[in-house]
């Protein structure tokens, strides 16, 4: 059996956070809303955006320890990104190929370390928690952008040094679109159309 939560101080104490957070909630909305209206030209800067998200994942999965600290290249775990349209999630047993040998030092790691061996034993993936994700309706490729020598970090931001993958760029449109333009502005128009980055709305919607 679990542990119990005590049957008044759980709920009080839930009452005092709502408290504390509502007021800050709303009104941290109606900073950002109240200009918007005002001002309807800076709009553009007030799209809604989930910048910032670092969800919970169901295995503390480090990539400071794995890209950082023992400096695992990317490719190794989304060696899709370099040639298709996703970069991929390596596959549990991908992690056994070390984790056969390291046990883990804390007790949480090593619980989370029992969690992936299980994922192989049984055939059940581990359910990590989508971190970046694009509405159907936009179209967008890790290939085109990597073989192009776009880094990681200028869209995932320094990912290496993330106990928890956040969420670092907005991923709105004109953020897709600033880095097009700045691309095509820095080789120049004499590169030729191969080379340039699209802004026209059919590459990336269709
Ligand atoms: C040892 C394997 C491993 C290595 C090496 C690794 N990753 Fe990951 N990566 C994962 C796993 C597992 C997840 C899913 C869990 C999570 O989000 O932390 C993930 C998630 C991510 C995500 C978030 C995916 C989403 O849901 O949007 C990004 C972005 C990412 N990795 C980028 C990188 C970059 C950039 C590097 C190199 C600097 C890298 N990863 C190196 C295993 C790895
Ligand atoms: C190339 C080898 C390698 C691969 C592949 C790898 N790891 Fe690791 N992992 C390590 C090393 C090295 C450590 C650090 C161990 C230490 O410091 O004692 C570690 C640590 C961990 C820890 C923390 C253990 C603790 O005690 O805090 C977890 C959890 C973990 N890895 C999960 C994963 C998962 C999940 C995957 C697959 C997505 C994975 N690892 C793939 C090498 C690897
Ligand atoms: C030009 C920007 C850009 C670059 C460069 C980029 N990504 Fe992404 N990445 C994205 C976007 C946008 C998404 C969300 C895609 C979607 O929802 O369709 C994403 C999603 C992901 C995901 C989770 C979903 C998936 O595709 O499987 C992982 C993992 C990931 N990226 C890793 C990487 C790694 C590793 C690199 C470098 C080798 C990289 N990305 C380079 C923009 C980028
Ligand atoms: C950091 C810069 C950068 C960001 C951010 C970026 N791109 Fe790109 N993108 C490029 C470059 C450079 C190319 C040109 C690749 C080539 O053809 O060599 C490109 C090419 C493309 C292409 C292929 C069509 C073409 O122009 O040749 C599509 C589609 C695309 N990007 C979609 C997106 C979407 C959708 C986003 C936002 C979610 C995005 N890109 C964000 C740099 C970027
Ligand atoms: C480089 C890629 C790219 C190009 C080019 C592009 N879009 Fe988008 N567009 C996106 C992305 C990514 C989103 C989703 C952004 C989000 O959810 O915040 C989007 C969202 C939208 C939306 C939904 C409303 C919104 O603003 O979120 C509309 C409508 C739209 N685009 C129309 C267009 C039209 C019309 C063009 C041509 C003038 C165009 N797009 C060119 C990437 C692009």
């Amino acid at each position: 059996m679990g542990r119990i939560p005590s049957p008044e101080a759980s709920p009080s104490r839930q009452a005092r956070e709502q408290e504390g957070a509502w007021p800050k909630a709303v009104l941290s909305r109606l900073l950002v809303l109240v200009p918007c209206l005002l001002f309807p030209w800076v709009a553009a800067g007030c799209e809604p955006t989930n910048q910032g998200y670092e969800p919970v994942q169901p295995i503390e999965f480090s990539h400071a320890i794995h890209a950082g600290q023992f400096s695992i290249n990317c490719d190794y775990c989304h060696d899709g990104a370099s040639r298709s349209r996703h970069a991929g999630i390596p596959p549990a047993d991908r992690c056994m190929n070390c984790h056969t040998q390291i046990q883990g030092r804390s007790p949480r790691g090593r619980a989370d370390l029992a969690k992936v061996a299980d994922a192989v034993r049984t055939g059940r993936p581990i359910r990590w928690v989508r971190v970046n994700r694009l509405p159907d309706f936009a179209y967008f490729d890790h290939g085109w952008h990597v073989r192009s020598n776009v880094a990681c970090e200028s869209c995932h931001g320094p990912v290496q040094t993330m106990a928890r993958v956040r969420q670092e760029q907005p991923l709105t449109m004109s953020w897709c679109l600033d880095c097009h333009r700045q691309t095509n502005a820095r080789i120049g128009a004499d590169a030729g159309v191969d080379r340039l980055a699209s802004t026209d709305c059919s590459a990336c919607h269709y």
